[in-house]
Parts: C-alpha cells; structure tokens; sequence
C-alpha cells in the first residue's frame, strides 16, 4: 500500500512535469508565431496565451489541493505499526492544514472509530422496550457459548435489582465461518441479548469492541443512566453495584469507576499479550484507567467518548484506551467508596468477601456457577 505521504509526492512530481512540459510547448508556439505573423496578430496571441497559462495553472493548483485532502489513516493496527510513515503525516495534516481541508479529514484515527464498523445482529429496540436503569455489556468470543449461557442462569438473568430495571447483552465480531454464523444467529433468535459487529474478533481487536459498545449504548440505549462493561470471568454483585449507583454521593456524568490502574508501564516486551508499539502508544506509561475487566460508568460518557476517539490514536489494551479518551476529555475515573469490592481475583475464596464485592475476577464459567450457588446459600 502506497502510504499517503507517497501519493501525495508522486501527484506533485507529476504535477510539476505536466507544468514544465505545458510551458515548452507554449514557447514553442510563441516562437513559430513571432516568425510568420504580422504584429496585431501577435498582441492578440500573448492575450490569448496568457488566458491559457492562467487556465493551465489554475488546473495544477486545484489537483494539488485535491491530492493532499483523502489523508487516510492506517488501515489496521498492524498498518499503523507498519507505515510509521502515514500516521506521522496525519498527526502533521492536523496541525498545518488549512481549516477547510482539516474539516474533511475528520477521522484521524479510524481504526477503532466504531461508525467505521456496521451491526450484523442488534436490538436496536431493547431499550426501548425495557427501560434498564443499567445496562451490562459483555464482551464475549463468538465461540464462548458456555460463558454466555453461564451468565444467563447467574448474574445476567437479574432483570430487576432494588426495583430498577437491569439489562444484560452480549457483544461479539465476525465468526470464523458460516456454520457458526447460523448458530450464533440461532442464539440470537433464541435469546434476543446478542449484538454483533463487522469487524475481525480477536484479543488484539478488543478496543474495537469496545467502541462498538461506547456506540450501542450511545446510539441505542442513551435512556439508561448507567452502564458496565463486564467481562465473561466476572462474578458481579448487583446487590451491591445497585447500592452504589443509588447512593447520593455517586455522581450520573462524567463518572466513571473500577479497580483503578495508576502509572500503570506500557508493555514493551514483543513476546507479551498486552505489548503495544511505540508507534501506537509513544509515553512510557499509561493514563490512570479503570481494568476492564468491571468498569462502570454514567451513560453520558459513551457518546463523549465515541467522538473523542477520532482524536485519540487507537492502541490494543482497550480499558487503557478508554482510560486515554477520558484523559483527553479532561477528567479521569474516580475510586470507588469501597476499593476492595473491585478485585482481580478471588484468592482463597470466601464467601463472605462475596456478599460484599461488587465484581471479582473469577475464570471459568464453571467456578462463576459454584460461586453463585454458594453465595446465593442461605447462611
Ligand atoms: C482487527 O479488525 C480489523 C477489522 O475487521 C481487521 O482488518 C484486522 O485484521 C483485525 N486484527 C486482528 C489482529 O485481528
């Protein structure tokens, strides 16, 4: 792929060639005709010739203009680390270009821009039907039915929590094939939680799919007052997520709360899962984020970020992405009252810790269900 950058140079060498050629070929003309013509004839032609230069000028100019305006950026995460090239000359457009052309590149970084992605399954009308006070997105493989069908009879099927209503769905991206295509669509017949985007579902691809949530509660759920975004391996205690969303304290804009990650070190190491390019991610170390695994935030939040992001470089450790957004929105996520009921892990499991967390990181759906049933015992 011909970067931008390259593009734009081989249309202005071309340019300038079609100039000096134009140029050659007008002398010649002026030359022929200073030989064989009476003198009217000629004033009449250096008028006639300079309306032409004029013209062939103005043609060059505007193709010049045209070149520089589709500045497109990378294609993909792996282009962006490819072309360093491209993303260093639409950091450099931003800032030079004139403000009628900065107006026609918006989309900076498109990459995790999720109006770039297109729904294959939605509901759209879910909310409107159910009017949940919070929405749970959960981020799931197209192949994780066990998961799916574990939050289902656990902590997805609350419907109702202190008489505020609670909506849970799954989010996914393409499947691998169209057998479990047909499946997933079957699912989502059956289940009616299922939302599916375009884009390529992997690990590396999970800022894109949290976009794509960011958008769904922007443009299909913006009633709701609160949103979580929740991982498969969680336990969650609505409980006591409820008690914290209605407790007067807790702000409903620009709020955003978790387990926090302060100065939290970009991973460098190449062989690492969360390695990101210093091309992606230039600083050393990351804005204070909330870990992805349980976050909640006030539904204001998901439109300011979906449109910040096309200012903010996407980069693959999704919850330090949304951490970066909210950085560039001016504010950062708040502690909760209770830091101890965000965990990342269950330790040695107790099941008085759990009627008091709020979400627990806690693996697989067979170890959510033995938690569930234990902590739903009567004591
Ligand atoms: C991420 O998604 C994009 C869009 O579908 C795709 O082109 C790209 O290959 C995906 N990357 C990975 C590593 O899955």
């Amino acid at each position: 792929m011909l970067s931008t950058w390259k593009r734009w140079r081989y249309a202005s060498i071309d340019g300038g060639a079609f100039a000096s050629k134009a140029l050659t070929i007008l002398k010649r003309t002026v030359t022929l005709c200073t030989a064989h013509a009476p003198s009217f004839i000629l004033s009449y032609m250096s008028g006639f010739i300079s309306v032409i230069l004029t013209f062939s000028l103005c043609a060059i100019l505007y193709n010049y203009d045209l070149c520089v305006k589709p500045a497109v950026p990378p294609e993909t995460f792996n282009n962006a680390v490819n072309h360093k090239s491209s993303n260093y000359m639409t950091t450099q457009m931003k800032t030079t270009a004139a403000p009628t052309v900065t107006k026609q590149i918006s989309l900076h970084y498109h990459v995790a821009y999720p109006l770039n992605y297109h729904f294959i399954l939605d509901e759209p009308d879910k909310c409107n039907q159910w009017d949940p006070f919070l929405v749970l997105m959960v981020p799931v493989a197209p192949h994780q039915l066990e998961a799916r069908n574990t939050i289902r009879s656990t902590w997805g099927a609350e419907s109702s929590v202190q008489g505020k209503a609670v909506l849970t769905l799954f989010f996914v991206g393409l499947t691998g094939g169209s057998k479990a295509q047909q499946q997933l669509e079957e699912e989502s017949r059956q289940h009616r939680d299922l939302v599916q985007s375009n884009f390529v579902d992997s690990y590396f691809n999970l800022t894109i799919k949290t976009m794509v949530i960011m958008d769904w509660l922007a443009t299909r759920c913006p009633q709701a007052s609160y949103a979580m975004k929740a991982d498969s391996d969680i336990y969650l205690n609505l409980e006591n997520l409820m008690n914290l969303l209605l407790a007067p304290n807790t702000p409903r804009e620009n709020y955003m709360t978790g387990h926090l990650m302060i100065k939290q070190l970009v991973v460098r190491d190449k062989t690492s899962k969360w390695y990101v390019s210093e091309e992606l991610y230039p600083k050393r170390e990351y804005p204070t984020y909330v870990q992805g695994a349980g976050y909640v935030f006030s539904n204001d939040l998901p439109e300011k970020i979906v449109e910040i992001s096309k200012e903010v470089m996407a980069f693959n450790i999704e919850d330090a992405y949304v951490g970066a957004c909210l950085k560039r929105l001016g504010f950062a996520p708040s502690s909760p009252p209770d830091p101890s009921q965000f965990r990342l892990s269950m330790q040695q499991y107790k099941q008085k810790d759990f009627l008091s967390v709020i979400s627990v990181i806690v693996g697989s759906p067979n170890q959510i269900l033995r938690v569930w049933k234990d902590v739903k015992r009567p004591t």
